[in-house]
């Protein structure tokens, strides 16, 4: 009934718009309450007054976007009511931990919630849009942008991609699926680089957690900045039209990024905002965030034959229908209350629960954690310390630091019988003279080091990807004091620093763990939470390892210890410093083989593998169990490994438990050189284990026949 008033009501719309009013349901306007790229200074409420824009960037707030409705629905001919977007990407006023981070919680009904959370702090500050969940599967650690995506794996960024959709949308706002496709792949990890993709990797790496949003309902996808093969995404009429729309069945809007559609000039395929807004136009772009090129090329190019009428409005309507989805159309004004989004003690402790559930425990060479019983005294060394700013990570919303918790703070409240001294250790020899001192008289060493949150993100590439040199000088100086050292590394990327994984007593990642990261990464110290976190990223030596991933194929020369002719480095290993799905706990858990319930499968069926689990540790947690699989013949060469599923257990200590996964023997098939999707028969392997780290793991063959 709804849906029907509401596409008549469209098409009313559609037919008493003006050529003009059209275009500008289709321009996104930016406000300047965040920057997210380069500037643009804007007549806002004067466009927005005469019909010129339909929605509006970075603009938050009840009094702000109720002020701007309020032109639109009042003083604007047709009185559409504006969509307001902004990027809460993980959180909005409070802040969770950085999708990377919390993508190695493993958990689907976490990162459900958190993005619920978010959805609604950001409904309440008058947002309809978010530009999240950020799905691009990185294995570069030089691209900053790793830290706001899901990490290596296509099938753990699938089911991170699903829980996103489901979260964000059950709050009454859209979603949306980025940067739509092969945006981690960008050459040597610089951004805005083009992308150097096979087919294949498309297919099997980088497209499932979009189709993934797909299927999960996703309201939009905003094209990538980058190109494939030499055709921006921006303009990709296969990907966005035969793939996503086409094969896919995508209705909902498409939004380009930041001013992507100006940037078809530089990228070289189109002369001036016309030919720009026809090709974005044609690849079906609906939406112009915050560029030119539809507002001031788009009459052009339909002037110059190079679109259509039918096109334009095929967009609009798209538009107006996702605005008539989220109830503005009925109610402009259904976005914000007054006094927006306040955290509370609710979303504070969801903050803190998923920040300690996505702390990675690298090492623990020896056994100093949990500090328990709590030391008599604490130093709390290095430029993290004391950052509560830094915990936030970047694209932190309408986060604020004074609303965060550091990590001097979180674990004075914890450790509040432990005489705590902070000092940051840097930038020059006082600072350095001074931690050193701290260190000497404490009977516990923490050092906090690693990236602010400038340092990973947008724009942020790095070709070194260690600790900064000042960083580095207190902690070898620390490390020279001959005494256990903890490390925290706060970072959006994996760090290279072998250097301190050999002399740190413990090294725990707690990537930009959100607004309570201080409380939770005390949580941790103090042994009130066991580590449960993995990484969603493999964690190189060396820079000269990327890209890194742990499904790589065996290629015809596998490595050889021993063989110089194999594939291998001369100066480094093959294998990261730590593997995906690497995570140490306080207690020890062991896994048994994967014991499938029988030999023999066929296409289409479903098979049960049980995998025995035990809690050998001294305390009570929570372990994974991976079940990959492996393809050893197949008419085309695959992965050494693929993660198929991952369960989460929690045992008591000295407990036991068997896990049961449901695989779909489906799943086992691949893309075959024709293109066509295949089971093909023949032996399967199937491993459990810990990680991706091959040695750890347990086998059991099954048959796929005919
Ligand atoms: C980013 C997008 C983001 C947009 C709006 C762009 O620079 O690439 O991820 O959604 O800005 O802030």
């Amino acid at each position: 009934m709804a849906e029907a008033s509401g596409a008549a009501r469209i098409e009313r719309l559609l037919a008493a718009m003006t050529p003009a009013e059209r275009i500008g349901q289709l321009v996104m306007l930016t406000g300047d309450m965040a920057v997210t790229g380069p500037g643009i200074a804007e007549d806002a409420v004067g466009r927005v007054r005469r019909g010129e824009a339909g929605a509006i960037l970075n603009v938050w707030g009840y009094a702000r976007t109720r002020a701007l409705q309020r032109v639109a629905v009042e003083e604007s001919r047709l009185r559409i009511p504006l969509l307001f977007g902004f990027d809460a990407i993980h959180g909005h006023r409070t802040i969770l931990p950085a999708p990377i981070a919390e993508a190695g919680a493993f958990d689907p009904g976490l990162w459900q919630r958190t993005a619920a959370l978010t959805g609604a702090e950001a409904a309440r500050d008058g947002i309809a849009w978010s530009f999240a969940p950020m799905l691009d599967i990185a294995r570069d650690l030089r691209w900053g942008r790793m830290v706001e995506g899901p990490g290596e794996d296509p099938w753990l960024a699938a089911q991170f991609a699903r829980a996103k959709v489901e979260g964000l949308q059950s709050a009454g706002i859209a979603a949306t699926a980025k940067h739509f496709v092969g945006y981690g792949a960008s050459r040597a990890g610089r951004d805005y680089a083009q992308s150097e993709l096979s087919p294949r990797s498309l297919e099997e790496v980088h497209l499932p957690p979009f189709r993934a949003a797909v299927e999960a309902g996703v309201l939009s996808v905003m094209p990538a900045f980058t190109e494939i093969d030499g055709v921006p995404l921006t303009a990709h009429r296969v990907l966005l039209g035969d793939v996503l729309r086409g094969r896919w069945g995508f209705a909902g809007v498409i939004v380009s990024d930041y001013t992507a559609i100006d940037e078809l000039i530089a990228h070289g395929v189109a002369a001036d905002h016309a030919e720009a807004a026809a090709l974005a136009l044609a690849a079906g772009v609906d939406i112009d965030m915050v560029g030119r090129s539809y507002a001031l090329g788009l009459a052009e190019a339909l002037a110059r034959g190079l679109v259509t009428e039918a096109m334009i409005e095929a967009s609009v309507r798209r538009v107006l229908t996702l605005k008539d989805r989220l109830g503005l159309l009925d109610d402009p004004y259904r976005f914000g209350v007054p006094g927006g989004a306040v955290p509370d003690a609710a979303s504070r402790a969801l903050a803190r629960d998923a920040a300690r559930r996505s702390i990675v425990l690298l090492s623990h060479r020896l056994p100093v954690l949990p500090l328990d019983p709590p030391p008599a005294s604490l130093a709390l060394l290095g430029p993290l310390a004391a950052s509560a700013a830094d915990l936030l990570g970047p694209w932190a919303g309408d986060g604020r630091p004074d609303e965060a918790v550091s990590l001097a703070e979180g674990i004075a409240r914890v450790f509040d019988a432990t005489e705590i001294r902070t000092a940051p250790g840097v930038p020059d020899e006082t600072a350095l003279d001074a931690a050193l001192r701290f260190a000497q008289d404490a009977e516990a060493i923490v050092l906090a080091l690693g990236e602010s949150r400038e340092m990973s993100g947008e724009a942020a590439s790095r070709a070194r990807p260690g600790l900064p040199a000042d960083q580095e000088r207190l902690a070898r100086a620390v490390l020279a004091l001959e005494r256990p050292v903890v490390v925290l590394l706060v970072a959006g990327r994996p760090l290279t620093v072998p250097w301190l994984f050999e002399r740190a007593a413990a090294v725990l990642a707690l990537w930009h763990p959100g607004s309570e990261g201080g409380h939770a990464v005390a949580d941790v110290l103090a042994g009130r939470w066991n580590p449960s976190a993995r990484l969603a990223v493999s964690w190189p030596h060396d820079v000269g390892q990327a890209p890194i991933s742990y499904d790589e194929r065996p290629g015809g020369r596998p490595f050889a210890p021993g063989n110089r002719y194999t594939s291998r480095y001369l100066d480094l290993p093959n294998a990261p410093q730590f593997p995906f799905g690497h995570g140490l706990s306080y207690s020890r858990f062991e896994l048994g083989a994967p014991v499938p319930e029988r030999r023999r499968v066929r296409a289409g069926e479903r098979l049960a593998v049980t995998v025995p689990v035990e809690n050998h540790g001294p305390r009570a947690g929570e372990t994974k169990v991976f079940l990959f699989s492996r393809d050893p013949v197949a008419s085309v060469s695959r992965p050494l490994l693929e993660l198929r599923a991952v369960e989460r257990v929690a045992l008591a200590a000295g407990a036991r438990a068997t896990v049961r996964f449901e695989l779909a023997i489906d799943r086992l098939g691949f893309i075959g050189s024709d293109g066509v999707f295949r089971v093909e028969p023949g032996e399967i392997r199937l491993y459990a284990g810990p990680s991706a780290d091959r040695s750890l793991l347990r086998e059991a063959v099954i048959e796929i026949v005919a």
